[in-house]
């Protein structure tokens, strides 16, 4: 049987933000209706989407040039490419084999895409096995619960994977968060706080009560402070969290700033500073010196330092799921964009490097 939805009686049309050239995204982005087909393999299941949310990476993927997009993504040219890929929605359909889910169920998680298979769509197709596909919190909304997975898979993935923080009571633990007012530094402030830890944030004045509110122990304003002397004043650290780029810490890297040989310098974005220009591990590639440091870390001649990525474990996204429960961590809202019209001005916003939190589209507006 075919409903209005439905363009033939195995494909659903859904209403989704896409661009077939790489570009600016704010430029290239078109709305339209893409089929989604609804023969489902024995584990695949299609989400309603109620709510995305906006991350710098979804610009910097549409920022890839155009010939590393067809010859070496292979994304398909003059295919539609969706972006984003944090979500919140509710399960629509699933394959026969389906176990973890049934219709209706509320499912929140991150499906991140190279190639444009992106959240910015009313429907998606996707496996049961994602390892970050779960069950949404029942205390978090759709808005809440979207604009929560790749920033705490990310901050997890650092504090813990990579920093060895862990929840217990050694608060003698002490972390610098560089960018502590963003997307992803709002998360790892309060994390960071409910593992019991010290935290250092910076951000600039406007945001100072912010930070404190996030869970900041001190706040330094980079705006009228030098980074470098106000840091080393709180520190040394065990970790410090580099959420927004470039080298400014790097030449100071001793005892001041690192409390033992087992303290770690971790940076998500890297030496570069352009927003626009696609950040963590691909950094490594054009950039000699960040190789060189992570070398000489790895042998034992330098203080640890690494440009990492978010780790999408299913172990990781347990976590999640069981912090946001407690309550220990609480998604911080900058704006709300409507899904039918806002979009466009949603990326805008993100653009400007200044949001506090999360900026998410609301698919039922
Ligand atoms: N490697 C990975 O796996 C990974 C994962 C997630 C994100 N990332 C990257 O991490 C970066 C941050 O992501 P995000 O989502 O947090 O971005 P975001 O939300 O756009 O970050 C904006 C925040 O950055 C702050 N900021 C800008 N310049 C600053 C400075 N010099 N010092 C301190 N704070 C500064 C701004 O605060 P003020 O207004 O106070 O300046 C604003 O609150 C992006 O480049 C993103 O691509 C990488």
């Amino acid at each position: 049987m075919t409903d209005s939805k439905t363009s033939s009686t195995n494909s659903l049309l859904s209403k989704a933000w896409v661009y077939y050239e790489q570009g600016p995204i704010t430029q290239i982005l078109q709305q339209t209706s893409i089929p989604i087909d609804t023969e489902l393999g024995l584990n695949e299941l299609i989400i309603e989407i109620k709510a995305a949310a906006l991350n710098p990476v979804d610009i910097q993927i549409g920022n890839i040039p155009q010939w590393i997009a067809n010859w070496i993504l292979f994304t398909g040219i003059n295919k539609p490419k969706v972006p984003a890929a944090d979500f919140s929605g509710i399960i629509y359909k699933i394959g026969s084999n389906v176990t973890k889910y049934k219709i209706g169920d509320e499912v929140f998680g991150l499906n991140f895409s190279l190639t444009g298979n992106g959240c910015l769509s009313q429907y998606i197709k996707l496996s049961e096995n994602l390892p970050t596909l779960t069950h949404k919190p029942a205390n978090l909304s759709h808005i809440e619960a979207a604009a929560i997975p790749l920033a705490f898979l990310t901050v997890y993935t650092a504090l813990n994977n990579w920093g060895g923080f862990q929840n217990d009571d050694t608060t003698d633990q002490k972390v610098l968060i560089l960018g502590a007012s963003g997307g992803v530094g709002h998360i790892a402030c309060q994390m960071a706080r409910a593992m019991n830890k010290y935290v250092v944030g910076v951000c600039s004045t406007q945001n100072i009560e912010f930070v404190k509110q996030m869970g900041a122990n001190e706040v330094i304003d980079y705006t009228t402070n030098d980074v470098v002397s106000a840091s080393k004043e709180y520190g040394p650290y065990d970790i410090i969290l580099d959420c927004v780029g470039g080298t400014q810490l790097i030449p100071y890297l001793n005892s001041d700033f690192l409390k033992s040989n087992q303290s770690i310098y971790l940076t998500i974005v890297g030496d570069k500073t352009s927003r626009g220009v696609m950040g963590g591990v691909a950094s490594y590639i054009f950039t000699p010196a960040m190789v060189f440091r992570s070398l000489k870390s790895m042998i034992g001649l330098g203080p640890r330092y690494y440009c990492i990525n978010l780790s999408l474990t299913e172990e990781n996204t347990n976590q999640m799921v069981s912090m946001l429960k407690k309550g220990m961590i609480k998604p911080v809202i900058d704006s709300v964009f409507e899904f039918s019209n806002h979009v466009k001005q949603a990326y805008e916003r993100l653009d400007t490097g200044r949001v506090k939190g999360k900026v998410v589209i609301d698919f039922d507006k």
